[in-house]
């Protein structure tokens, strides 16, 4: 295990141990923002492969063997996936480990919201630490974990077969030591913090629940909001009439004091869709909900013309 000071960095480090300069790494679309600028800054380039939306998001394992294809050497694999909060089923992991393991390509597996599966029976979101066939890094952190972001701290599992494992663990130390970036306090502390997430965990988690129980309740009454299919996480994405586009959308319910993401920060074009957090107190939610709603009855109901 690398202790990092996050995700972000953990994902830079690895970029720099994994990829040549000019190199290409895959990462999922829709997905998190961030990774294709940490990609440009490191002089990498980031390609999309594709989750499709249906009744669950499904990887697109053809623009996966593309992308490995035209020469990408690592997958990234967020799981859950914000904000399409998908899972892969074991025969997609079957599938894209012996992809990898044929191109001699990577996996970097993000798992800071595979603490939040919606339903907690649900088995697929447990961690890839563990044995594995093909070099594997996982990634979490205190700041999903704990709800800690201010402490900086975050970590790399690495798993694999057991040379590349030894090789990959040499070279981030190499890379951690470069930067001395985690400090020393939070990681003395770390043991304790470790062992009162629970508590926050929970509390967490019910309001997830209470959020997306409001969230539904409201759509049911309101034909024309629709919330896309999702397992896990910290936000969802909600589908608004076709009216406006998700910018003007998410630009009107600023108006309103409403701060949502509008779906393209995500590389979403499932339509009109919207993003908005889970982990917002429930009173606040219900009255974002209130005026989304509000906003959606203005708009008139698109009449068909024959
Ligand atoms: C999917 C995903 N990965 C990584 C990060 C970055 O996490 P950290 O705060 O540990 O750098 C985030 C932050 O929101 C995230 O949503």
């Amino acid at each position: 295990v690398i202790l990092t000071s996050g995700t972000s960095e953990s994902f830079a480090h690895l970029l720099r141990l994994l990829v040549d300069p000019g190199g290409s790494v895959l990462v999922p679309s829709p997905g998190y923002p961030l990774f294709e600028p940490i990609a440009t800054a490191e002089g990498v380039r980031a390609v999309s492969y594709r989750l499709e939306p249906g009744p669950q998001w499904r990887i697109d394992l053809d623009s996966v063997e593309r992308g490995l294809g035209a020469g990408a050497r690592v997958v990234v694999v967020v799981h859950p996936n914000p904000p399409a909060g998908s899972a892969l089923t074991p025969e997609d992991w079957e599938a894209l480990e012996a992809m990898c393991s044929a191109r001699g390509a990577s996996l970097i597996v993000d798992e800071v919201f595979s603490d939040y599966a919606w339903d907690p029976a649900e088995p697929r979101f447990a961690s890839r630490a563990g044995t594995r066939p093909v070099p594997t890094f996982v990634l979490n952190g205190l700041s999903k974990v704990c709800g800690l972001p201010q402490l900086k701290l975050g970590w790399i599992v690495v798993a694999g077969p057991e040379q590349d494992a030894r090789r990959a663990t040499s070279g981030l130390e190499w890379l951690a030591d470069l930067f001395l970036s985690v400090g020393t306090p939070v990681q003395q502390a770390l043991p304790r913090i470790l062992r009162e997430c629970d508590r926050f965990q929970s509390r967490m988690r019910s309001r997830l629940h209470a959020n997306l129980a409001s969230l539904d309740t409201r759509i049911a009454r309101e034909p024309r909001i629709a919330r896309l299919p999702a397992e896990g996480g910290w936000s969802c994405t909600i589908r608004l009439p076709g009216s406006r586009d998700d910018e003007r959308w998410a630009l009107d319910l600023l108006d309103r004091d409403v701060a949502i993401h509008p779906g393209h920060f995500y590389d979403l074009d499932a339509g009109a869709c919207v993003v908005p957090s889970l982990i917002v107190p429930p009173a606040v939610f219900v009255a974002a909900l209130d005026r989304i709603a509000g906003l959606v009855a203005e708009d008139p109901p698109i009449t068909k013309t024959h």
